[in-house]
């Protein structure tokens, strides 16, 4: 295969898998249950799933548009799309650098994701036996321990840098066409089993049923930083993938299909983890420590299968988080050999190295650098913070104002209906979210986060 086909999906549904594997992640099977735990289920879901599908379906429209005219990452796209205001560019150089920072966060928590799979296979997890206590000292003790958790973070990243350097068509997408499907399978039995628990109907109804007291302006806004964050938009990362979606695809039906496979399979994280963990008598509002304090303790009391249920969970954590780290890592990739020339292998070997670099000193910082402080928070939450919080939403801010008001409409126009041959009856209205709705709501979360 040449190197140039290698530089694109080599179908629609190579471009949807590779795409849903950026998207579906550790947001999708971490993240999500416990922030949906937290703010009361069915409630939160209902207003997540809105934005999802009003406000992130519309920037991954806008990014994918952007990404397809231009085959550039947002450093170089934006100055291309709107060469009168070459200031623009700045907010594609922001994007690259909230990416980085994610990155180097998503390494740390796949690498426990990893150390908890071999944990799970090798039984260390069972050991500890169906007990709070033990199963939340055991978490503590290993993520600010110093050598257990690099590592794995380590192992881990070399993989992605692995696959990284066998390029689009044979690394990305020959990996998310193995893995998902995979993961859909393992989530699906996941569910079945946790649905078979007894008392597992309380689980799904926190879930399914909405109550409306949980919602406060918190909730609201969590539920938008995890839409976004979930997608895999605001940063400018759908931008690059745009750049590899075929000319004949219809981006709307791409979205579409990526939208909605995201919420599923945040809405299965969640069947697989609220029945069980209800059924155990136990609480989903634990918080960031759900998959890691709550999940072990929920394994250990099935008897001879929690074992096996727990090494598939934490391969299906794996997985998700291995597809997005990837696409993470090729944005970085794809950035530094667009402004240095450098080849591809060097590029990915790179940026790996530097990630990594950070993410040591975030993974020690719960350990042995823990006294570094700023504002009450060690290194880890404070980038967790500002990434989360402030970074994503300001610069989905940025990118949707270029998109609506400084983007040229014919492009738009053009990209959208593949050059004239699609109807798109649904512009006006995909302009109007872009333009007025998507902003309003983003200066909202980071005014109100900012408060
Ligand atoms: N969407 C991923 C998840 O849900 O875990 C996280 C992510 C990946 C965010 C890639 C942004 C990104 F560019």
């Amino acid at each position: 295969m040449t190197s140039a086909n290698n530089n694109t999906f080599s179908s629609n549904l190579g471009a949807i898998l590779a795409a849903v594997g950026s998207a579906v992640g550790l947001g999708n099977v971490w993240r999500f249950p416990y922030i949906c735990g937290k703010y009361g289920g069915g409630a939160f879901l209902l207003i997540y799933l809105l934005f999802v599908f009003l406000l992130g379906g519309t920037m991954m429209m806008a990014e994918f548009i952007m990404g397809r005219h231009t085959h550039h990452t947002p450093s170089q796209a934006l100055p291309m799309l709107a060469p009168q205001h070459k200031g623009w560019r700045f907010v594609g150089h922001f994007g690259v650098l909230v990416t980085f920072v994610t990155l180097s966060l998503y390494w740390v928590i796949s690498g426990w994701t990893t150390s908890y799979l071999t944990d799970a296979a090798t039984g260390t997890l069972t050991h500890l036996g169906a007990t709070t206590d033990a199963v939340t000292n055991y978490f503590n003790s290993f993520a600010s321990s110093t050598w257990h958790p690099l590592v794995f973070l380590l192992v881990f990243g070399l993989i992605a840098m692995a696959v990284i350097m066998g390029g689009v068509r044979n690394g990305i997408e020959a990996v998310s066409k193995i893995l998902m499907p995979l993961l859909v399978l393992l989530l699906l039995a996941l569910c079945v089993y946790a649905l078979s628990m007894p008392g597992s109907a309380k689980g799904l109804s926190y879930l399914l049923l909405p109550d409306f007291s949980k919602i406060n302006a918190e909730a609201v806004l969590a539920a938008l930083g995890q839409a976004l964050f979930s997608l895999s938009v605001g940063i400018g990362m759908m931008i690059v993938y745009g750049g590899y979606i075929p000319n004949e695809d219809n981006l709307l039906k791409t979205t579409i299909w990526i939208t909605l496979s995201d919420s599923i399979i945040a809405i299965l994280s969640g069947i697989a983890i609220f029945p069980a963990v209800f059924s155990c008598g136990m609480e989903p509002a634990e918080g960031a420590g759900l998959v890691f304090k709550v999940l072990p303790v929920v394994f250990n009391s099935m008897g001879a299968v929690g074992q096996y249920v727990s090494i598939a969970f934490f391969l299906l954590l794996v997985m998700a988080a291995l597809t997005s780290a990837i696409s993470l890592l090729e944005f970085l990739c794809v950035w530094l050999t667009e402004v240095s020339g450098i080849r591809r292998p060097l590029s990915a070997i790179i940026c790996t190295a530097a990630s990594l670099a950070v993410a040591v000193v975030l993974s020690l910082s719960n350990g042995i650098l823990g006294h570094i402080t700023i504002m009450g928070r060690n290194l880890f939450d404070l980038t967790d913070l500002l990434s989360g919080t402030y970074m994503f939403p300001l610069c989905a801010l940025g990118l949707c104002i270029f998109f609506g008001w400084e983007m040229s409409p014919d492009d738009i126009r053009d990209e959208l209906s593949n050059h004239g041959t699609l109807r798109i009856p649904y512009y006006p209205a995909l302009m109007f979210l872009i333009r007025y709705i998507v902003p309003l709501a983003l200066i909202v979360v980071i005014v109100s986060g900012m408060l």
